[in-house]
């Protein structure tokens, strides 16, 4: 998993246009992108359309649920589960709480669906708000759901009351800093998926391609798109480079060789464990491609 397309679910022709424009995974959004009046229609539209593409080839399907302060969320999950979507996205959680008991919720649905118990993962949006950020800790443990932590920043904004969460250089100030890096440290602790957020200038292809850079680098496995244009370019950040791979290929190899030994040195460079591991995280996610 590269790339996460965010649709609104109640526009058919971003319905079809988002399944064409290569993400691993479309999120039918039933949340923020959908006006109140709009919600039923939102619901019925998501689940027509995922059910009209079971078994099919192609992206996985998840639906962004309203969260649990909103009364909706229950009725969302009721709707959509018969459908049987790959996963659900859970915005504004505030805790590994949250997100068991949206998973009891969906286990209650999935039996009246005659669904198998537990196939709808479950991926939060773990800082949208300010409480939140002190529960991050919490995603470290095992929930037998979660595919992916991710992030936020917009209702985390409107949580604390900051009017920007970029500097004049375009720059995350430490707030945002702070919610980015605990979503990253919560996914490792937790052996999850780090799924990056959001790059809302979507005519921005050089903004967008250094923020994808940056997050690759610090550990990051995804990214999440609000545009279709913004996609090949998230892949080809989050698909490890030819030399990458053949590095860490000979890292793997010359330990290997030398009897998995604590330390190598290949070409003149000194390679201990954590050198290894880092290899062998990069070919997993080479292995994992856009899966
Ligand atoms: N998924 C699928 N198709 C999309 C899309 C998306 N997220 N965003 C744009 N498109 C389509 C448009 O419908 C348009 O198709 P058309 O030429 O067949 O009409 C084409 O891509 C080009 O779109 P463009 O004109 O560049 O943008 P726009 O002004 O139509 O849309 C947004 C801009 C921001 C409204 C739109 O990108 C969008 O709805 N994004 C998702 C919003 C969302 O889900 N937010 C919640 C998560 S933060
Ligand atoms: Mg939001």
């Amino acid at each position: 998993m590269r790339s996460l397309l965010f649709v609104p679910a109640d526009s058919e022709r971003k319905l079809l246009k988002g399944l064409e424009a290569g993400a691993d995974v479309i999120i039918l959004d039933l949340e923020d992108s959908i006006a109140a009046a709009n919600k039923a229609t939102a619901r019925a539209m998501a689940a027509e359309f995922i059910a009209a593409r079971h078994g099919m080839a192609g992206p996985r399907l998840y639906v962004r649920v309203n969260d649990l302060t909103t009364g909706l969320t229950d009725d969302d999950l009721a709707s959509i589960t018969p459908a049987r979507p790959a996963g659900i996205m859970l915005p504004k959680a505030q805790s590994a709480a949250d997100v068991e008991q949206v998973s009891a919720m969906l286990r209650v649905h999935e039996a009246r669906a005659g669904a198998e118990d537990g196939a709808i993962r479950i991926m939060p949006i773990i800082t949208e708000t300010a409480l939140s950020l002190f529960g991050t800790a919490g995603y470290a443990s095992p929930i037998a759901r979660l595919s992916g932590l991710t992030w936020g920043s917009e209702d985390l904004s409107a949580s604390i009351g900051a009017r920007a969460s970029r500097d004049d250089d375009g720059r995350l100030t430490g707030v945002f800093q702070m919610a980015r890096t605990l979503t990253l440290i919560a996914a490792a602790a937790g052996g999850l998926p780090s799924v990056d957020t959001v790059y809302t200038d979507f005519r921005d292809d050089a903004g967008l391609k250094r923020e994808c850079d940056d997050a690759e680098r610090d550990g990051f496995s995804a990214k999440m798109a609000i545009h279709p244009a913004q996609v090949p370019i998230i892949n080809a950040a989050f698909t490890p480079a030819p030399e990458a791979i053949e590095r860490s290929r000979a890292v793997v190899a010359a330990f290997e060789a030398a009897g998995n030994p604590g330390v190598v040195a290949i070409d003149g460079k000194m390679y201990d464990r954590p050198h290894l591991r880092l290899a062998e995280r990069l070919l997993a996610r080479a292995d994992a491609g856009s899966h």
